[in-house]
């Protein structure tokens, strides 16, 4: 079973993670990124190192572009973006997300928002989607600082995890306890 793999005997998996922020106020300078910088800090205090933060309008060619730079030259593990994922006219997180993946991993979204809505309704608004592109795994987090905080308590178990089958060195979870 996946879950059994022990991560508490090996040495911990590298994480090496890229934060996206969409938003145009942000992106002219008019508007602290907070939610990109408790990204930052909580995946640094995890112990994964981040290679780039980059503030990037809300605009679906920009944001395609960038995320591809990212995954394809920048190699990195796991790409967060945060913000434009609900729905305002100038949300186009997911969208763009959707063009650069090759496969989607929807548990991931679900379980974001299925815990999220606990705390509230609007959690239904999020449209975010998380996929893979090559070795990257690509997740779209919500605008807020707050949100970011619990939709990263939620996925963040998983990520090691996921970071290794994408590296390839394990093909067959039950096989790898
Ligand atoms: N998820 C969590 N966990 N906590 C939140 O406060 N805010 C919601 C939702 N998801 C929220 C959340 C709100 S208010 C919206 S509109 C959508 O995410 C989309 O947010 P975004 O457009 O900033 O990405």
């Amino acid at each position: 079973m996946c879950a059994a793999l022990s991560h508490e005997h090996d040495k911990p998996v590298k994480v090496l993670v890229a934060v996206l922020t969409a938003s145009d106020r942000s992106s002219r300078g008019e508007r602290e990124d907070l939610s990109g910088q408790e990204i930052s800090r909580i995946v640094t205090e995890a112990g994964w190192m981040v290679l780039s933060h980059t503030i990037v309008a809300d605009d679906k060619q920009m944001l395609k572009k960038e995320m591809i730079r990212l995954a394809d030259a920048l190699k990195v593990n796991l790409l967060l973006t945060t913000g434009g994922t609900g729905l305002a006219p100038q949300d186009f997180t997911p969208d763009a997300t959707l063009e650069v993946i090759e496969r989607t991993v929807p548990g991931m979204a679900e379980a974001m928002r299925l815990d999220s809505l606990r705390k509230t309704p609007h959690a239904m608004l999020s449209r975010a989607v998380c996929g893979v592109r090559g070795k990257t795994l690509i997740v779209n987090l919500p605008g807020s600082p707050r949100a970011v905080r619990e939709c990263l308590e939620v996925i963040m178990p998983a990520i090691p995890h996921a970071v290794e089958l994408l590296g390839g060195g394990i093909t067959d979870c039950a096989r790898s306890v």
